[in-house]
């Protein structure tokens, strides 16, 4: 079959690049900046500030022309999505700002050079591997400082507590050991630039229905298990500059007007040294300081400008304001020496290695690329084939991109654009982007002797036929994600169910390829041959499928989230707000009195797996799923609570990746389900490496809340099993230690 057309050198190269430094995935690594020595420098830079200087670095706009007549951006200014005045007395650089979590965004046209889009957030998670994260994030930061740029927001890793969260693929995964790791080594790659990198959306940004209303009821101590745990782990692994607080509300208070998130939390009981950026139009008013925001950003979509002489005045006549002042710069300025942004100024118009970077987008694709069903062997496909059907998913033109502030546009701009709104201010960033990798020609390029029909897939009739005569079908499947906008349900839109459950009753080997931004259903999954999760696969998209469908590289991603069954096992089946708000961007309230909820507490820190495992539903896939062109055994675990060391062996014909995942199971005689340690190996034919992980306490305890919002974890004695799976639901024995109880602070 066609495991012969597996180009093992190709195999090897892509793997042993991803594999190095997987064994160490949870080996805390070193700060690669050091904000204890910056903060002693911006102590004295604020001591030299004059009263007309201290509200510069403490505001800015949102650095395009938003409508025509409004001020033009400052000359320095890159165009882009904000920008803070500097001071150049002071030797302190504007700060010029892009999205950029899956590359330099693109922003209105403004720009003319395009750059790398990597693959989605999720896509690059799937990949279960820190040293993708960091390759990634390393490129990004090179393009950004070639473009102009010194501060990114990028960093996006609030945990998917429900898979129709429309931001979902430019998010990680559901669990926060596995999110802060990756998206601490993004960080680390970014700043390897001299920039300053955001983590973001502080916190518990869940939903795009209201998002600036929204109201997330949870508990202290969940929060701390579960989306908190996952940006602690990430500060702790990056070291961020900046963090940026989210729209939603959390608790009652908006996030960036939260001194519990901001104050408590992050600055007081994580010691975070850093400053924290609002969203765009996420303040409230003044008081938003006083609660631990640091920097209003894109001030334009705020109602003030509170942040500037608001601020001075205040902070003129009150000795406390005058403080939060010195503390807003200080840390500002923390984040700008500690990464090197003085000393190592950016300048737009640079160059990089378009080709290296277009490589990097593609190894992340394949690394991320998550193999649902292989029946028979369909996969990898012979290149032989006499004739190729492929269906769909304006496969004839590229592959699909999310929407909203972090869509990249490579050089030339996408090459089909399918506008959902007609006009306005967001209009740019809602359309239905395509990159210009083009998965037919890939194909083609496979198989020149093979007939090859290609159908756009509108009409059913027509791909049936076109299936019906050939010796394979690939239906390409899109499902487009935005900014600003959720999921209804876990279908694929615009009639893509039937086409594909009719192309596979037309001809038994049909190869479905999923370019979705997270789980969706699959009601036509027993009639597929295979079914290859591509996710919005980046600038080299089509390149990188056509060389996993034919075996030249060997699919080793892992689902970094549950794919449900059905919206009816999720732990809120109805998404609130879906059934009684139209559409909106800005997801602003349709009035001034509008309320919205969303009940958090009812899975608590049982998020995504966590709560399969707890309601014993069982999911269409488990997170952590995913096959291979070879197959592995997993064994050998042992732990003795700070460490879990296990085997991994290739058992088949092909090198290949795998991934082993080790679960707490049980606590003192209580069921849990919890990821404590993972790690990515590469693997020749018959080859096995044992490898040891670091278990991260916390993940093994339970929060104790202590009345006034903070606290400490606390494990209680007893046995602790711990199993070696190859996904959240396939576990091996149970090895159980005992352990001594203990409490600790932060
Ligand atoms: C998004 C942020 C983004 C910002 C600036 C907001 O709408 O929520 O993720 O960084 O815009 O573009």
């Amino acid at each position: 079959m066609g495991r012969r057309f597996l180009s093992a050198v190709a195999l090897a190269a892509v793997g042993a690049g991803l594999a190095q430094g997987s064994a160490q995935a949870q080996a805390p690594s070193s700060a690669p900046v050091d904000m204890t020595a910056a903060q002693a420098r911006a102590d004295q830079t604020v001591k030299a500030m004059q009263p007309d200087e201290r509200t510069t670095l403490t505001h800015g706009i949102m650095a395009i022309q938003l409508f025509p007549g409004a001020p033009p951006i400052p000359a320095d200014a890159v165009p882009g999505a904000g920008y803070i005045a500097g001071l150049p007395r002071l030797g302190v650089p504007a700060l010029k700002e892009t999205d950029a979590s899956l590359g330099v965004a693109w922003v209105s046209g403004a720009r003319k050079r395009g750059a790398t889009a990597l693959p989605s957030g999720i896509a690059q998670a799937a990949s279960w591997d820190p040293a993708v994260m960091q390759a990634g994030g390393a490129m990004i930061g090179a393009e950004a400082r070639a473009s102009g740029f010194n501060v990114l927001l990028a960093g996006g890793v609030n945990l998917t507590r429900d898979p129709r969260n429309g931001r979902t693929f430019e998010y990680l995964s559901e669990d926060p050991l596995l999110s802060g790791m990756l998206v601490g080594a993004a960080i680390r790659g970014i700043q390897s630039n001299n920039i300053i990198s955001t983590i973001k959306h502080f916190a518990l940004n869940g939903q795009e229905t209201g998002r600036q209303f929204v109201d997330i009821q949870i508990g202290n101590a969940a929060a701390r298990e579960s989306d908190l745990l996952a940006f602690q782990i990430g500060i702790e692994q990056g070291q961020p500059g900046s963090v940026m607080c989210a729209y939603n509300r959390v608790n009652g208070n908006r996030a960036c007007d939260n001194s519990w998130l901001l104050n408590t939390v992050l600055k007081r009981d994580w010691g975070y040294k850093g400053f924290v950026m609002s969203d765009w139009g996420a303040v409230p008013g003044l008081d938003a300081a006083m609660a631990g925001l640091d920097q209003q950003s894109g001030e334009q979509l705020d109602k003030a400008v509170y942040f500037g002489s608001k601020l001075a005045e205040k902070a003129a006549t009150d000795k406390a304001w005058a403080a939060r002042l010195a503390d807003m710069n200080r840390r500002v300025l923390t984040a700008i020496y500690a990464t090197g942004v003085d000393k190592n100024p950016v300048t737009p118009g640079g160059q990089w290695d378009a080709a290296a970077h277009a490589a990097v987008a593609e190894q992340t694709a394949i690394a991320g690329m998550v193999l649902l069903r292989n029946q028979n062997n369909a996969l990898p496909l012979l290149r032989d084939a006499k004739s190729v059907a492929v269906i769909g998913g304006y496969a004839d033109g590229g592959v699909l991109s999310g929407g909203g502030s972090s869509q990249v546009q490579g050089d030339g701009g996408p090459v089909v654009s399918r506008p959902v709104l007609a006009g306005g201010m967001f209009a740019g960033i809602m359309q239905q982007q395509f990159h210009r990798s083009s998965p037919l020609d890939a194909i083609k390029a496979r198989v020149p002797q093979a007939a090859i029909h290609f159908r756009d897939g509108r009409y059913i009739a027509d791909a049936v036929e076109a299936a019906r005569r050939s010796d394979v079908a690939i239906v390409f499947a899109t499902e487009w994600r935005t900014e600003g906008l959720d999921q209804p349900d876990l279908s694929l839109p615009d009639g893509q169910d039937a086409l594909i459950a009719a192309v596979a009753a037309a001809n038994p080997r049909t190869i479905v390829v999923l370019e979705t931004g997270g789980p969706v259903a699959m009601p036509w999954l027993d009639q597929t041959a295979a079914v290859l999760e591509a996710w919005y696969p980046g600038a080299r998209g089509g390149e990188a499928i056509a060389k996993v469908l034919f075996g030249e590289a060997n699919p080793g991603g892992r689902l970094p989230v549950t794919f449900p069954a059905s919206v009816a096992q999720l732990p809120r089946p109805k998404l609130d707000g879906s059934d009684t708000l139209d559409p909106d961007f800005m997801g602003n309230p349709p009035t001034p009195t509008t309320t919205l909820k969303a009940d958090y507490n009812i899975e608590g820190s049982d998020v995504g797996y966590r709560w399969f495992a707890r309601t014993g539903a069982k999911p269409l896939f488990p997170f952590g799923y995913g096959l291979s062109y070879t197959s592995f055994a997993q064994d050998g675990l042992s732990v003795d609570g700070k460490t879990a060391r296990f085997t991994l062996r290739n058992t088949g014909k092909v090198a290949g990746d795998d991934v082993g995942q080790v679960y707490l199971v049980d606590r003192a005689g209580t069921a849990k389900r919890r990821l404590v340690g993972f790690a990515r190996v590469h693997l020749a034919p018959g080859e096995s490496r044992t490898v040891s992980v670091t278990i991260d306490q916390r993940l093994l305890a339970d929060w104790r809340d202590d009345g006034k919002g903070s606290g400490g974890w606390t494990l209680p004695a007893g046995n602790y099993g711990f199993a070696l799976g190859s996904d959240a639901q396939t576990l091996g024995q149970v090895v159980t230690v005992r352990l001594a109880a203990r409490n600790w602070k932060d």
